[in-house]
C-alpha cells in the first residue's frame, strides 16, 4: 500500500487506471458514474485513505463534480477519509455492543495504543475508531481490522491485547 501525506499530489498508476476501465466497461454507456463506489474502494486499497486530491482526481476521470464524490466517500464510514494506520481497529460502538463493554473497549484501545479514536501510532501501524453496527449484534462487542476487515466477536481486553500483539510481532 502506497502511503500519501494530506496535501500530497496523487498519480494514479497505469494499473490502477486498467482496473477503473474494467470497472466502467461493467456499466451502460454514460453510466461511468455508477463506478464511483468500487474506484473508490480501489484508490483506498491503493493509497491506504482518500485525500481531496485522489478525490478530485476521480472526479476529473468519471466526468463528475468533484462534491459528487465528497457526498459519497464521506457518507459511508468504510472510506477513510484523513490517514490511517496499516491496521485500523474498528469497534461497533451501537447500543447492543455498548450494552455488553463495546465503550470498556474503546476505552482500552484508546490505553493499549496510546492514541485518541482516528488518531495513528508513532509506528504507523495502527489506528482505532468507533463505527456504527457490524451485524453481529449477539456476539459483542464487535471488532473488525482493516484493510482486510478480519472480523472478531465476544471481545475481551486480553483479547483486544492479543490481537495487537500478534498484529505488530507479524510486522516486525
Ligand atoms: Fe454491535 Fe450490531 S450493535 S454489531
Amino acid at each position: 500500500m502506497l502511503s500519501i501525506k494530506n496535501n500530497e499530489y496523487v498519480e494514479f498508476s497505469s494499473t490502477l487506471l486498467n482496473q477503473f476501465a474494467e470497472v466502467v466497461g461493467r456499466f451502460p454507456e454514460g453510466r461511468q458514474k455508477s463506478a464511483l463506489l468500487p474506484i473508490l474502494h480501489l484508490v483506498q486499497a491503493e493509497f491506504g485513505w482518500l485525500s481531496p486530491d485522489a478525490m478530485d482526481k476521480v472526479a476529473h476521470y468519471l466526468s463528475i463534480e468533484p462534491i459528487e464524490v465528497y457526498e459519497v466517500a464521506s457518507f459511508y464510514t468504510m472510506y477513510l477519509l484523513q490517514p490511517q494506520g496499516k491496521y485500523v481497529l474498528e469497534i461497533c460502538r451501537t447500543g447492543p455492543c455498548c450494552l455488553v463493554g463495546a465503550e470498556r473497549i474503546m476505552s482500552h484501545l484508546e490505553h493499549k495504543l496510546g492514541v485518541k479514536e482516528g488518531e495513528v501510532t508513532a509506528d504507523g501501524l495502527f489506528s482505532w475508531r468507533g463505527v456504527e453496527c457490524l451485524a453481529a449484534c449477539g456476539y459483542g462487542p464487535v471488532l473488525q481490522i482493516g484493510p482486510e476487515y478480519t472480523f472478531y466477536e465476544n471481545l475481551t481486553e486480553d483479547r483486544v491485547d492479543q490481537l495487537i500483539d500478534d498484529l505488530s510481532s507479524k510486522t516486525k
